[in-house]
């Protein structure tokens, strides 16, 4: 449904992201982990088009997505990581210009968001403006954005971001009901807790680079770990937590 050829972000002379490949089908949830830094955004950014690659192409269903790229975001859901929303709208009112923008007849639209609205539990603030809303409500404003058109491809850059327990908890599930629906989905994140569970594949970056990538049982044996956590340190991470919290602790204790 949406591949990656070849991507490639230069900042400057600085490379963010390269040379990344992959192919994301239907009824896929890929999970994109890595470090801080590593290039998750800025994949995330060209492959919703927002970012021209340096170097590399983004297909949808074989088409270059700069061809036509409001055709793609027709049937694209995204979720960013900043929560930059219109702050002197209401959550009603901002999701309705969502729903006019994206040609949802005006018929349905007003009930599928109150709807929405009301089972995220934003029902009673939803004529306040969103400049008022706490970064979890915003958060849940951004996720019915996404998901209200039904789109077939989903890239949420850390959708769990803010969001509390219970809301996090219907996310992962929703998550995994529309993977089984046969949506495309690019989950990114760097909560391995929440990407074990729910991706059926993995792409795991360092320094805009791809470390491993391939079906998440698959990427667990081939390292010999038991769990994600595991597989990431040893292909991740040079820090060790233990000896920088130690040594943090004594630098903040020294006199
Ligand atoms: N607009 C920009 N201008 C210059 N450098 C940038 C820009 N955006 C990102 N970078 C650099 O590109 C690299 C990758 O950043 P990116 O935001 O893709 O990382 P990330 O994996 O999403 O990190 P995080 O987990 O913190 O969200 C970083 O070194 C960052 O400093
Ligand atoms: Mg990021």
């Amino acid at each position: 449904m949406l591949q990656a050829i070849a991507l490639t972000k230069y900042y400057a002379s600085i490379p963010a992201v390269q040379n990344l490949t992959f192919d994301l089908k239907a009824g896929q949830i890929l999970g994109c982990l890595g470090p801080n830094g590593s290039g998750k955004s800025t994949t995330v950014k060209m492959i919703t088009g927002l970012l021209e690659p340096s170097r590399g192409r983004v297909l949808f269903r074989g088409e270059d997505i700069r061809r036509d790229l409001v055709g793609f975001r027709k049937n694209l859901g995204y979720v960013p990581e900043e929560p930059n929303l219109y702050p002197y709208l209401s959550g009603r009112e901002y999701l309705e210009m969502v729903g006019i923008l994206r040609g949802i007849p005006q018929s349905r639209l007003g009930k599928k968001v109150d709807s929405l609205l009301a089972l995220l539990s934003l029902h009673p603030s939803r004529h306040s403006a969103i400049a008022s809303y706490s970064k979890g409500m915003r958060q849940r404003v951004l996720l019915i954005a996404a998901l209200l058109d039904d789109p077939e491809v989903l890239i949420l850059d850390e959708p769990l971001s803010g969001l509390d327990v219970s809301s996090a908890m219907v996310l992962k599930n929703l998550i995994r009901a529309l993977g089984q629906q046969g949506k495309a989905i690019f989950y990114c994140s760097h909560v391995l807790e929440v990407v074990e569970r729910v991706c059926s594949h993995l792409l795991i970056l360092r320094q805009g680079t791809v470390l491993a990538s391939g079906p998440t049982g698959d990427i667990q044996k081939r390292i010999g770990h038991a769990s994600l956590e595991g597989t990431f340190h040893h292909l991740v991470e040079d820090v060790d937590p233990d000896k920088v919290t130690r040594e943090i602790l004594d630098i903040i204790r020294a006199a």
